[in-house]
C-alpha cells in the first residue's frame, strides 16, 4: 500500500509493536475499568481497531456480544487466533476492513475505539468514530455509546534537553506522561486549545492561538502536546476514567530566552490524522521582541 493511502485511511500497527500496547499498564488498565464499568452481558459492541482484539475480550468476559473490525490483515488472524485461545470464539466476531466503513450486523449499545495517537495525529480516531457514529444512526436510528467520551488536547512550553552523550540532536520524541521526565522542564502552564466531544464531533481542521506567560525566566526550545482522554464518566458520582496518550515533545528549530513577565504567542493549524511533520511545520511563535520577525519553524528532519 502507498504512503498516502496509508495516510489517507489509517495507521496500521504491526504485530511487533502490540507488545507495547500490551503492557502499557496505565492504558490497559484504564481501557479494562471503563469497559468492565459500562458492559453488561445484555451489550452488544463494537470496537474500530480492534489490533490483538484485547480491548474486545474485556467487553466479551462482561457477558457481551462483540463484532470488531481491523485492518490489518496479519493483525486479523492473530487475534482470531488469540480470542479463541482464550475461549471467547463465541462472543467475539472479528472483521478484516476499514473502521471509516463497516458497520455490525446488528446495531450496538457501544463503540470502542483506541486509536489516539498524541495530539490525534497519525491515527484516524476521528475520522473512524465519527463515519460509524454516523452510519450507525442512519443505519439503525440510534446513535451508541462512545468510549473514549472526550479528548482534550492541550500544548505546553518547555525545555527539553537534547544532549545525546554530547551529540545535540533536537529530534520530535515521546514521553510518559506518567513518570516525571528529568530532562524536560516545564516553561509554563499548559494550555487546552481542543475538546473533542465525540457524541458531536467531525474531522476538522484544529486551529491555536495561544498565549503562555512566564513567570520566571526560562529557556523554551520545545512544546509538549498534551492528550487526554475520558474514557467514562460514573453517571451518579461523575467520577471519571481517563487516559493520557503519550506526550509528544517537538523541537522549536531555536531556544527562546524569555524573561518572567514576558508574553508568547505560539499558533499552529492542523488536521487530525495528519504526519507530525505537518504539526511541527505549521509552529509560528511569536514574542513582543520579535513581532517584526515572525520565525516560522520547520521541522528538523
Ligand atoms: C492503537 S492500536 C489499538 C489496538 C487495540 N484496540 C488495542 O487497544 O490494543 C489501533 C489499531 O487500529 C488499526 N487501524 C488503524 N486504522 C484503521 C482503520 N481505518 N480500520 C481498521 N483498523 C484500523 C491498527 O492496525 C491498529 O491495530
Amino acid at each position: 500500500m502507498l504512503n498516502a493511502e496509508i495516510n489517507e485511511i489509517g495507521q496500521f500497527i504491526p504485530l511487533h509493536y502490540h507488545y507495547q500496547m500490551l503492557s502499557d499498564a496505565s492504558r490497559m488498565t484504564a481501557f479494562k475499568s471503563a469497559i468492565e464499568k459500562i458492559v453488561t452481558p445484555k451489550h452488544r459492541v463494537a470496537e474500530l481497531g480492534s489490533g490483538t482484539g484485547v480491548l474486545s475480550s474485556f467487553a466479551a468476559k462482561k457477558g457481551a456480544q462483540v463484532w470488531s473490525v481491523e485492518f490489518n490483515p496479519a493483525l486479523v488472524s492473530a487475534s482470531r487466533r488469540f480470542i479463541s485461545e482464550n475461549g471467547l470464539s463465541h462472543k467475539v466476531h472479528i472483521s478484516q476492513g476499514d473502521a471509516t466503513n463497516w458497520l455490525p450486523p446488528e446495531p450496538v449499545d457501544l463503540v470502542i475505539c483506541e486509536m489516539l495517537h498524541s495530539a490525534l495525529l497519525r491515527e484516524k480516531q476521528l475520522h473512524v468514530v465519527s463515519a460509524f457514529r454516523d452510519a450507525h444512526l442512519a443505519r439503525f436510528g440510534v446513535a451508541p455509546r462512545i468510549l473514549p467520551n472526550a479528548t482534550l488536547l492541550g500544548v505546553q512550553p518547555v525545555n527539553q534537553c537534547y544532549d545525546f552523550n554530547g551529540y545535540f540532536a533536537p529530534v520530535p520524541l515521546f514521553q510518559s506522561p506518567y513518570y516525571t521526565a528529568e530532562d524536560c522542564s516545564p516553561c509554563s502552564d499548559p494550555v487546552v486549545y481542543k475538546v473533542i466531544d465525540y457524541d458531536n464531533a467531525h474531522v476538522e481542521t484544529f486551529e491555536a492561538e495561544v498565549a503562555f506567560q512566564f513567570k520566571n525566566d526560562s529557556n523554551v526550545n520545545a512544546l509538549r502536546f498534551i492528550t487526554k482522554s475520558l474514557l467514562t464518566m460514573d453517571a451518579y458520582t461523575g467520577q471519571t476514567i481517563d487516559w493520557h496518550s503519550q506526550y509528544l515533545i517537538l523541537p522549536l528549530c531555536k531556544a527562546f530566552e524569555m524573561k518572567a513577565g514576558q508574553e508568547m504567542r505560539v499558533k499552529f493549524k492542523y488536521r487530525p490524522g495528519e504526519p507530525i511533520e505537518t504539526l511541527n511545520n505549521a509552529i509560528v511563535i511569536e514574542t513582543a521582541e520579535q513581532k517584526q520577525d515572525k520565525d516560522k519553524f520547520s521541522m528538523i528532519a
